[in-house]
């Protein structure tokens, strides 16, 4: 799935609304500023690597990007896609898991923070701590821009399970399932500004954030 067309045009249009939804804050991101540097984080594929740089680096070639995976497979294909195709950037590759970003990383050096089917890879409790460790690295004027899963319905949590199960038994993925009432309150209680809207997908929601200062 993340390697097919429609993906591409929905990480384009996913990325457009996004900076949307920031005006929608009252913010204006600043791409263009000379040691901007943003992080995507949990890339899944070189083809979503790809999109990422193309849209950082159409807006500023001299930016810095972070691209960190837990998964080999996906760090060996985002290296080899960068050193073939995108060297003349300046991008960083590591595999690391997002919860030790805290080590590899200083404090308030990023200004941009994108991912995207991310944060059900995680329970309520690393949830939390995953987006206490977003806030220590976005700088005072950092934004976060991400899409996933929410249930809210007796339908959904039921698709929900169906799709968390099917992750389980063809993928061996443990993923969770977290209600829109939950991560609202979780970006709350972190520090973020947010809007909330809507997908192509009916039960994946976007979330665009901004820090609190
Ligand atoms: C759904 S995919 C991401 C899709 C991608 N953002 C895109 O737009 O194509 C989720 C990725 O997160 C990675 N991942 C899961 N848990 C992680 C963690 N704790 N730290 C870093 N990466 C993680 C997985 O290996 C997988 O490649």
């Amino acid at each position: 799935m993340l390697k097919t067309r429609i993906f591409k045009r929905y990480l384009r249009w996913a990325y457009k609304k996004g900076a949307e939804d920031l005006v929608k804050l009252n913010f204006k991101p600043g791409f263009k500023k000379e040691d901007f540097t943003c992080l995507l984080c949990g890339v899944g594929s070189e083809q979503t690597a790809n999109e990422f740089i193309r849209f950082v680096t159409n807006r500023n070639p001299r930016a810095k990007i972070w691209i960190i995976d837990l998964g080999e497979k996906q760090v060996t294909a985002v290296k080899k896609l960068v050193k073939e195709r995108l060297a003349k950037f300046d991008v960083n590759i590591r595999r690391v898991n997002a919860l030790e970003l805290n080590k590899l990383l200083p404090e308030a050096s990023l200004d941009w923070i994108e991912t995207d089917g991310f944060l059900e890879y995680f329970d309520r409790q690393s949830l939390k701590r995953l987006l206490t460790i977003w806030h220590g690295l976005l700088n005072a004027d950092g934004f976060i821009t991400t899409r996933d899963f929410v249930s809210s319905s007796r339908i959904t949590i039921t698709t929900d399970a169906f799709r968390i199960w099917l992750a389980k038994r063809w993928l061996g993925v443990s993923l969770f399932r977290h209600t829109k009432k939950e991560l609202v309150s979780l970006f709350k209680s972190s520090g973020f500004n947010f809007v909330v809207g809507p997908t192509p997908l009916p039960t994946y929601k976007r979330f665009t954030l901004v820090k609190r200062s």
